[in-house]
């Protein structure tokens, strides 16, 4: 492809805003369209981002020709009936986290795109956060000695819209959210090494009011080459988003703590107009994060996806990827559910994680 690579954009709010701001420092990208159902909203989107086009019908948004690859930034069960319509007319496909709702929807999202001869990009910025490549790195050059114990951790007090406390539309509570992120960055740690079992314990601790899903999740993994891995989720911690890592090893051991880490320690009597992500107050003491969005990968994620996209080069994060986390994050809520740990692979024919744990 000698051209930029030509985006649309669906979705127009709170991911779909950090998709246009990493996209604007991609060369080779070019925002050729957002699509959005709330027609004043995307007007505002395309306006602010110097879009040239909007769309409130998917279908006539994939019909420009322009439009190479599709970056989906919609509620989760949107995920799948979106990418069969995106590789039906032959866009690749970057989707968010989760991948979808079932592993029925991510067989059909997966064998959609190698018919239709596009590639299926799962969104998993860890991979692309450059503190945790940089953590990567140590693990990689042997500093770390044998891997023996991971974790990693995203707490913030819930999300902003209400398709993430909805069940029935998400597909769980944290887990879903944010626990995806874990399994995923322990995976890619883990050079994809398979995952031989998954122990979770969840609860609703504070949110019974907003969602049946769980608001605190704590999720054991076991991989086939001995590392244990283990994460924590939270939807309860409040004074801003915690995004750390740590890698013990046999011969080191590393933390990385993306947030706070680098961030400016700020007391403000005032409080701050923005500081980091749910951030909630700022009055006294707080942490101010700069170039968030860079912190966070983001723009080095979609480098490389349109990079794959325009040198026709294996993404390093795939629709396959995306069907395993789901697939661990299956077995996570099904251990929680029972109080036993569960061996995988793990097969199911439920239509939603959270069923397997509130039965
Ligand atoms: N990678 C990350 O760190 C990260 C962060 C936030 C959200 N996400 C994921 O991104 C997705 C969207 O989350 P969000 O926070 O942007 O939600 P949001 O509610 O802020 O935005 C959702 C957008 O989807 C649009 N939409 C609704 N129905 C649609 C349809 N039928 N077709 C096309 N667009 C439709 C809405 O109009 C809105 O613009 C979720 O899957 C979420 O898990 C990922």
């Amino acid at each position: 492809m000698d051209t930029k690579v030509g985006i649309g954009l669906i979705g127009s709010q709170f991911v779909s805003s950090i998709h246009a701001e990493a996209l604007k420092s991609v060369p080779d990208a070019r925002i050729v369209a957002v699509m959005s159902p709330t027609k004043e909203h995307v007007e505002d989107f395309a306006k602010k981002h110097a879009i040239p086009n909007c769309f409130t019908r998917l279908e006539d948004m994939l019909a420009m020709d322009e439009i190479d690859m599709v970056v989906i930034g919609a509620p989760n069960h949107l995920h799948c009936d979106i990418t069969l319509k995106a590789a039906g007319a032959k866009k690749h496909v970057v989707v968010e986290k989760p991948l979808c709702l079932n592993l029925d929807e991510a067989d059909l999202m997966i064998s959609a795109c190698k018919r239709a001869n596009v590639m299926l990009m799962y969104a998993e910025e860890l991979c692309f956060t450059p503190k945790y490549v940089r953590l990567k790195s140590l693990l990689d050059e042997g500093a770390l000695g044998k891997p023996v114990l991971f974790k990693q951790s995203e707490k913030h007090d819930g999300p902003h819209a209400d398709h993430f406390w909805d069940v029935e539309r998400s597909g769980g509570g944290v887990t879903m959210d944010m626990g995806c992120h874990a399994i995923q960055f322990f995976r890619w740690l883990n050079n994809r090494n398979p995952i031989r079992s998954v122990y979770a314990q969840m609860a609703t601790s504070v949110h019974q009011q907003r969602t049946r899903g769980d608001d605190n999740a704590i999720i054991i993994l076991e991989f086939e080459n001995g590392v244990t891995a283990v994460a924590e989720e939270s939807w309860t911690k409040l004074g801003g988003m915690d995004d750390r890592a740590e890698i013990h090893g046999s011969e080191g051991v590393a933390y990385a703590d993306v947030l706070q880490g680098n961030s400016i320690q700020t007391y403000s009597k005032k409080g701050v107009g923005y500081a980091v992500e749910k951030a909630g107050s700022t009055v006294g003491w707080s942490y101010t994060i700069y170039e968030e969005v860079w912190n966070y990968g983001f723009p080095q994620e979609f480098e490389h996806f349109v990079n794959c996209v325009k040198n026709n080069t294996q993404p390093l994060v795939t629709g396959e990827d995306g069907k395993a986390v789901l697939e661990t994050i299956f077995a996570a809520y099904a251990s929680a559910g029972t109080g036993k740990k569960v061996m995988l692979p793990f097969l199911t024919d439920a239509d939603k994680p959270f069923k397997l744990w509130l039965k």
